[in-house]
């Protein structure tokens, strides 16, 4: 593929699972002619498999744990789709992954609202000012109240709502929607099962309409519009941008309501690439060399090749297959031979890529989440977060000639950044840190089927990991001395405080003012 010049959206959909996430996706790459028949991105019935779902758990689970990412191409914009993890738990990846968006698409259940891990993943947006689309799902089962989702939003994110599609009925009354930006009425089929044809008239107050939706039906959704209308703020595209205002389409992914006025509303009014924050200088998407730096690295995507791929997302230049960068943290120049992009079903060798592209670079263990590559400057991008774990567990082999390959399962998924691993200063055995409970299965799960690994796990009397900082080497050196048996090291055998309760933790903090206890670090 070679689309250098075209225009770029680089953009992230979440959701709490089930909302339709998946459902949403496929119907985007349809519409954007990357797959031809609906299905392919997850097959009905007990066959569920995501082109992400390479994963036996998550085939067991029905849930897609890993992202993905695909490419295609909407009208002349090359969209670049990061999926995230949409499951309960919280992994790092997806914070990560939200660092390498410049916007993101969010997707609630109309029955539902706003549920615990989509207001955990909007406020990672808010932090960063991600500008956010709001995509609400299923109105065409009964759903609740438009006026009170609507004002669920704007309270719960703190942020301006602006319907731009409503819906005509909702459930068994579902008569279509209305695309207030384009005036168009989005008219189902003669089944009534899909979105069919888009009908232009002068607003939903045209009397072209009558004949074509029910009476009733049709005058609350007036009734209904002109409320909204009044009540919610006018779509701004520049607001929107700032991350201050998300505009709202009422849509259905299974019957494609709203999708076309969504993948509309990102080629027309989702930002293009912005600068990226670096040290010691911000970098602007329009300089000639190339950057770019890498967000997450998966191990065995191909379980032929054993390989290892790392995402890097381009920040400026023109980056061409072949050419050489520099791997700052190590100061070595990397040839990039096989550079690769995601399409909908395949992965393909890419000849260029530009800035808000991710590329694929396959290696063997050697690239690392948070490295930046240049063309030779010092640089390092900033902002890629790494959390305290909030599970702490000491793995347990079951075979112990089996110890090679454990230290390899835990070396690949920590890079993966799947778990953290620590290393007790007293004792041999490793810790594993997560930040939710899944975290856990997967490991196993993984290091089963990947590494022929069977391992369990102990509980340990920890519940808070700290990572300690000290502009006083000695204070440092005095305080891990004597809390020794609960210090370990992390993979960059920085020093981590383990504390049994919070109050501990404070109790310690207060004692020790010259240490920092810190929660989060930047890779
Ligand atoms: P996720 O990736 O966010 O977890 O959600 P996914 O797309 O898998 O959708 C979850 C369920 O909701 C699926 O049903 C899907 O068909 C359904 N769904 C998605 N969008 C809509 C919509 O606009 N309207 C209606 N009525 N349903 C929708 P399922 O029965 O769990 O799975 P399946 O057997 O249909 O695959």
């Amino acid at each position: 593929m070679s689309f250098a010049i075209n225009p770029r959206r680089t953009f992230a959909i979440i959701s709490h699972p089930d909302a339709g996430k998946t459902t949403l996706t496929e119907e985007l790459l349809l519409a954007g002619g990357a797959i031809h028949m609906a299905g392919a991105v997850k097959s009905r019935g007990n066959q569920r498999r995501a082109h992400s779902d390479w994963m036996k758990i998550e085939q067991k689970r029905g849930i897609s744990v890993t992202s993905s990412i695909m490419t295609f191409e909407y009208d002349g914009i090359v969209c670049n789709l990061l999926d995230t993890p949409g499951h309960e738990d919280f992994s790092e990846d997806t914070y990560r992954t939200l660092t390498a968006v410049d916007s993101a698409i969010m997707v609630i259940d109309a029955a539902k609202g706003i549920e615990a891990q989509t207001l955990k993943l909007f406020e990672v947006c808010r932090l960063r000012d991600i500008p956010i689309i709001t995509f609400i799902n299923k109105v065409d089962r009964e759903g609740r109240d438009p006026f009170e989702l609507l004002d669920e939003i704007q309270e719960a994110l703190a942020l301006d709502v602006a319907p731009v599609v409503w819906p005509i009925g909702m459930g068994a009354q579902f008569s279509g929607c209305f695309d207030l930006r384009a005036n168009a009425y989005q008219a189902p089929d003669q089944d009534g099962t899909r979105y069919a044809r888009s009908i232009a008239c002068q607003g939903l107050g045209d009397r072209l309409l009558d004949p074509l939706i029910p009476e009733e039906v049709l005058a609350t959704a007036r009734e209904n519009a002109e409320l909204a209308a009044g009540a919610y703020s006018e779509f701004d595209p520049e607001v929107y941008r700032s991350g201050h205002l998300t505009p709202v389409i009422f849509g259905s992914a299974l019957k494609n309501y709203g999708v076309k006025a969504l993948i509309d509303l990102i080629a027309a009014e989702a930002p293009e690439p912005g600068p990226s924050p670096a040290e010691p200088r911000t970098v602007s998407p329009s300089e000639d060399k190339v950057t770019g730096f890498v967000f997450k690295v998966q191990a065995n995507m191909d379980k032929n090749h054993r390989d290892r791929v790392a995402f890097m997302r381009i920040c400026s230049g023109r980056f061409r297959r072949g050419m050489k960068l520099r791997q700052v943290r190590t100061g070595k120049d990397v040839m990039v031979h096989s550079p690769i992009m995601f399409m909908a079903q395949d992965r393909e060798i890419v000849e260029d890529a530009a800035p808000g592209d991710i590329v694929g670079i396959p290696n063997h263990g050697t690239v690392r989440v948070g490295d930046t590559f240049t063309e030779g400057e010092q640089l390092r991008f900033t902002g890629i977060p790494v959390f305290a774990p909030e599970i702490l567990r000491r793995v347990r082999l079951g075979d112990t000639t089996r110890i090679k390959q454990l230290r390899g399962a835990l070396e690949d998924l920590a890079e993966e950044g799947l778990i953290q691993v620590f290393k007790p200063t007293i004792g041999a055995q490793w810790i594993v840190g997560v930040v939710g409970a899944l975290q856990l299965d997967v490991l196993a799960e993984r290091a089963k089927q990947e590494y022929r690994v069977d391992i369990a796990y102990e509980d340990l009397p920890y519940e808070q990991a700290r990572w300690l900082r000290a502009p006083d080497a000695k204070a440092m050196a005095a305080f891990t001395e004597h809390q020794q048996s609960a210090i370990v090291l992390d993979r960059n055998d920085l020093p981590v405080f383990l504390a049994k309760s919070a109050w501990e933790l404070e109790y310690k903090a207060e004692k020790n003012p010259e240490i920092e206890f810190l929660k989060t670090r930047e890779i």
